[in-house]
């Protein structure tokens, strides 16, 4: 995983690298496992939970959202699954 300058994890946010594709968990298969990138300026509200997904520039995601998909504009991203609240 990467994550940019300037960014804030809020408690219970989570980051998943491991989407279960092969009906379960991949267990010692590292091949399986997947990344998240974080860019800059990026906060992250409680209990998020992060896919493997980019992430870029000032984005908020909030309190409770699951990010399945790459979040590519500068914004606000709410809900299951994060949609785009409105541009910063
Ligand atoms: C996403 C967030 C930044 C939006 O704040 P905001 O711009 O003030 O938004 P508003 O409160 O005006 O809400 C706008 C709409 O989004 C909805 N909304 C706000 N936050 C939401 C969330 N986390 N999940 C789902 N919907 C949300 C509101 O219900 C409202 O919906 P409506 O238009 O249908 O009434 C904020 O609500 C949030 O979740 N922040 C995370 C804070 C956090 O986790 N801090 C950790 C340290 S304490």
């Amino acid at each position: 995983m990467e994550i940019g300058d300037d960014c804030f994890i809020s408690h219970g946010a989570m980051f998943i690298n491991d989407l279960f594709t092969v009906g379960g968990p991949a267990k010692g298969r590292r091949d399986l496992w997947r990344s998240s990138k974080i860019g800059n300026q990026v906060s992250i509200g409680t209990n998020a939970t992060i896919l493997p997904v980019t992430i870029s520039d000032r984005v908020v995601v909030g309190a409770g959202a699951v990010v399945t998909k790459d979040l590519l504009q500068s914004g606000i991203y709410v809900g299951n699954p994060a949609r785009l609240l409105r541009l910063l």
